[in-house]
């Protein structure tokens, strides 16, 4: 048995196996699992990029070799060397016969087996959970949705300028604002949104887009919310209420068909329904909030007009459609400050909420600003907002002001449906929650 992981051999990943095939090669990767027929041991290991079965059969290894599988515990560190052979029953397609294999590290007690876990033991658990085929799966396609998030801004001529996570006030309400003391300045807040910088950088640059983690002091602990969450914004210069749906559709649909075109493995694990991300093409329905509340009231729902869309008004407004469906046009009572109002109603904002379907809910938000100096500083009074650490904002305003719009997307909701996941808390590798800021 080598000391040191086979160099004589090309070292490669599972998933190159396919170049390799009848060439010995050493991998290195962590027992998924194993199981034996006495004399052929099968053990299965993984490396992060693949599943492989490695073959040891016992008149073809040393003793030394043959007895290491009874040492290699799940999760066990290892090298292995052997041939490569196409086997389509493989899990991966791809099997190794092995000629030599080295312990690297044995794992002693792995907490997480085969066996069912609570949620609360698992999260408790997330270091390792994160090393499940699953949560693999789920972390592979939010890997794929962020490069599409960005392969799509970045192939239309926006600029990515990130905004500053430490600031001086709020952006979406002073209610669940996280602060804390910033040296002699007094209070610094945890942004909200990245979305007031955004507007900033639009005006220097055009199209532009920032994409960092927000922050929420949200109380509320249901299926879609985290304390800290990723959010992408664009905000473009120019353009309308409509320009904003327009973005938010095509934006929407590129996401969803790249994910299908690239991510099919993954979602197979995961048993996604793909036929119902097929439908994710545009146009999207686009509903008046008016309109959205008589679809409320026709199926029963004793709605308060001029209030916010509960989580249950927009699981019914959605299940009307088989596409995400955009509401616009939300009262002001409901919204931010910097929201544009509409001319001809005056208590409506020129806003979107973009619901995605199967009960998942609002994934983005976005609106065209209030760009009139005066009405602004107006909104800011309303809100009880000081006017003090708004002043540069004010100034978008002063200085050849413009009309502009723009949205944020929430990637982890984003996540959670297109994979078809319950909760938000296994869409991030480290979810935040109220009650939650460990591992
Ligand atoms: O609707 P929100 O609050 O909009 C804004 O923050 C705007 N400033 C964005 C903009 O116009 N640039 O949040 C946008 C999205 C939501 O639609 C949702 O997807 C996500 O951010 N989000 C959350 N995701 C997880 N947990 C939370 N607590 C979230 N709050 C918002
Ligand atoms: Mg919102």
């Amino acid at each position: 048995m080598s000391e040191l992981p086979g160099s004589s051999k090309p070292v490669t990943t599972i998933g190159d196996l396919s170049k390799y095939d009848d060439t010995s090669v050493t991998i290195r990767g962590w027992v998924y699992n194993k199981r034996s027929s006495g004399k052929i041991h099968f053990i299965l290991v993984r490396d992060g990029s693949g599943i492989a079965q490695c073959v040891v059969v016992k008149s073809q290894v040393s003793p030394e070799v043959f007895g290491a599988f009874d040492l290699l515990s799940q999760e066990s560190s290892l090298t292995v060397t052997g041939k490569v052979h196409k086997d389509d029953r493989a899990p991966g397609g791809y099997e190794i016969q092995v000629e030599d294999l080295a312990i690297v590290h044995v794992a002693k007690d792995y907490p997480i087996t085969p066996k069912e876990h609570g949620t609360e033991f698992l999260m408790d658990h997330r270091h390792l959970w994160l090393r499940s085929a699953r949560q693999h799966a789920i972390l592979k396609i939010r890997h794929r949705i962020i490069k599409a998030v960005r392969d799509f801004f970045d192939g239309k001529g926006f600029t990515l300028v990130d905004s500053p996570i430490l600031t001086p006030a709020s952006v979406e309400g002073t209610s669940t604002l996280f602060e804390t003391e910033y040296f002699d300045l007094g209070k610094a807040y945890l942004t909200q949104s990245g979305q007031l910088y955004a507007e900033a950088s639009a005006m220097a640059m055009g199209k532009v887009y920032c994409f960092g983690p927000t922050f929420r002091a949200e109380k509320s602990k249901t299926r879609r919310h985290l304390t800290e969450f990723w959010m992408v914004e664009p905000e473009v210069a120019w353009a309308n209420l409509n320009d904003n749906m327009d973005l938010a559709e095509e934006f929407i649909e590129y996401v969803v068909q790249t994910v299908l075109g690239n991510s099919a493995e993954e979602l197979k694990l995961l048993e996604r329904d793909v036929t119902k991300l097929q439908t994710v093409k545009r146009p999207f329905p686009r509903l008046h909030y008016d309109e959205a509340v008589e679809i409320l009231k026709k199926n029963g729902v004793d709605f308060q007009y001029g209030n916010d869309l509960g989580a249950a008004d927009e699981t019914i407004i959605s299940q009307q459609y088989d596409r995400p469906v955009m509401v616009h046009h939300y009262p002001a009572a409901c919204k931010a400050f910097y929201m544009k109002r509409d001319p001809e109603r005056e208590d409506l904002t020129l806003s979107v909420d973009v619901l995605a379907p199967e009960g998942y809910g609002e994934i983005i938000g976005g609106s065209q600003r209030e760009d009139d100096y005066d009405t602004l500083l107006k909104r800011l009074e309303e809100f009880n907002l000081p006017r003090e650490p708004f002043e540069w904002y004010l100034d978008l305003r002063r200085y050849g002001s413009v009309p502009h719009s723009g949205f944020g997307l929430g990637i982890e909701r984003t996540v959670a449906w297109i994979c078809g996941i319950e909760h938000v808390r296994e869409t991030i590798p480290f979810a935040r929650m109220i009650y939650r800021n460990t591992p």
